[in-house]
């Protein structure tokens, strides 16, 4: 495997996000946002894990960004805070907040990487999370509002735009478990906060291709590669509605199909949230489709979900490869799901806009021997490979992540980073996982 085999217009890239990696959250005139209010109650966040500084990208930004670049990556992939733009969300805008993303921007510029901008990465402001949040339909007006802003601002620096980052995972664990901020749980809430998301991402992508109609526009959607049990039809059509959850419920209304009710008719309830002319607006005609895979999910019939009548084999009652957060790690699920996504006549061009795995890391003597983190990657790759041998257009992998930060409710315990962090220093070590993307991004080849 060469890097030049993936083509010479393959983006290689890292993906942070504002609220995981930059501290600094109440500096300079920033908002609280759900993800303040959540971690502040350490009890709610494993080992009772404190956020403090993350990894200081607020202050560290261009010492990370000139290590992305020593890598040999040509893309930097973060978000933009909605709490330092619009501290409470709806009202005046903080323009030290838009400060800072411009040097953030100008950083990367400068090092010659292209910036790719997640507009939304969870961490709504709590002013409007006490509107309701992702339940108060007026939410699509108040994205939209913070959107343009960001779009009029950036616009003559930035191309590359990636409306929201994994629907489902903040509706669902946000919004049904309530495992994530803000806590929100049920079915209706679910169904709810799950169609104005459809509608601020579809109405997002409209302001933005009106205000930079060169724009490149994308929505990152998490995807599991879904196997049944075995071959018993109830599990194969369990296996059929995990998916739907999982891969389609989000992309499909988004490509203008509405939402998945083949398989899963019940979801029809979601038509009570509907408002006339909803069909049209939820679709978006996106250049791209980012894609971001962790891990395999076996699903068997069942009827304690009553909703979906199917539940996950919990990966440690079975034979798999497990990640520090107890997931099954399995690469080859990729090239079938770049084909399932490719099967869509709609889709362009697809980027695995993150992929990664974590594992307990050791500093010894200055290194960390992360063997399994790089295998992963290359493994990966070859799935990507093998796609566009089979003419897939996947243009980019961005790796999740560059540096060791917070995992949300899982707090600091599982590493991701290609660079290792050490919290209490700041101290940036560059694993082997990340050497290796250095040598085979920049040795002549
Ligand atoms: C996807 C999310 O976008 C990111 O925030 C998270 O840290 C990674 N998955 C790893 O779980």
């Amino acid at each position: 495997m060469k890097k030049k085999d993936f083509g010479d217009d393959f983006q290689w890239g890292t993906t942070i996000s504002a609220f995981q990696n930059e501290g600094c959250s109440d500096a300079d005139g920033k908002g609280s946002s759900i993800w303040d209010t959540f971690t502040s109650d350490p009890n709610n966040i494993n080992n009772n894990d404190v956020i403090g500084e993350t990894s200081s990208f607020y202050t560290l930004y261009e010492q990370d960004i000139a290590t992305a670049k020593s890598l040999g990556l040509n893309v930097f992939r973060f978000s933009i805070s909605w709490p330092r733009i619009i501290p409470d969300g709806t009202g005046a805008v903080n323009l030290d907040g838009l400060e800072f993303y411009h040097k953030v921007i100008d950083i990367c510029l400068n090092y010659g990487l292209t910036p790719y901008i997640t507009l939304y990465h969870w961490d709504l402001p709590q002013a409007i999370e006490n509107k309701g949040g992702w339940t108060n339909r007026n939410i699509i007006e108040w994205f939209g509002r913070y959107v343009k802003i960001c779009i009029n601002e950036f616009k003559y620096k930035v191309s590359n735009w990636i409306v929201m980052n994994e629907p489902m995972t903040f509706v669902g664990l946000g919004h049904f478990m309530g495992y994530h901020a803000p806590e929100r749980k049920g079915v209706a809430t679910f169904l709810k906060a799950a169609h104005h998301v459809v509608l601020s991402i579809a109405d997002g992508g409209r302001t933005i291709r009106k205000l930079q109609p060169d724009s490149n526009i994308g929505i990152a959607l998490s995807c599991s590669y879904v196997k049944p049990l075995n071959k018993l039809p109830k599990h194969k059509r369990a296996a059929k509605r995990i998916e739907a959850l999982l891969n389609r419920f989000f992309l499909e209304p988004l490509l203008g199909m509405g939402y998945p009710t083949d398989v899963m008719p019940v979801l029809n309830t979601i038509r009570t949230f509907f408002k006339r002319g909803d069909d049209e607006k939820m679709a978006f005609d996106f250049d791209f489709i980012g894609i971001q895979y962790y891990f395999r999910v076996v699903a068997k019939h069942s009827l304690t979900p009553p909703v979906l009548f199917a539940n996950e084999v919990h990966p440690t009652q079975r034979k798999a490869n497990l990640n520090a957060m107890n997931l099954d790690v399995y690469p080859k699920g990729l090239y079938p799901l770049l084909k399932f996504y490719n099967s869509y006549p709609q889709i362009k061009k697809i980027i695995i806009t993150e992929s990664g795995v974590c594992y307990p890391d050791f500093l010894v003597a200055g290194h960390v021997h992360d063997a399994r983190r790089m295998k992963y990657h290359q493994k990966i790759l070859k799935q990507v490979r093998k796609a566009q041998d089979k003419n897939i257009p996947v243009k980019g992998y961005f790796v999740w992540t560059l540096v060791d930060n917070f995992e949300w409710k899982e707090g600091f315990e599982p590493r991701f980073g290609l660079v290792h962090n050490d919290f209490e220093t700041q101290k940036r070590t560059i694993k082997d996982s990340g050497l290796w993307f250095q040598q085979f991004l920049t040795s002549k080849q």
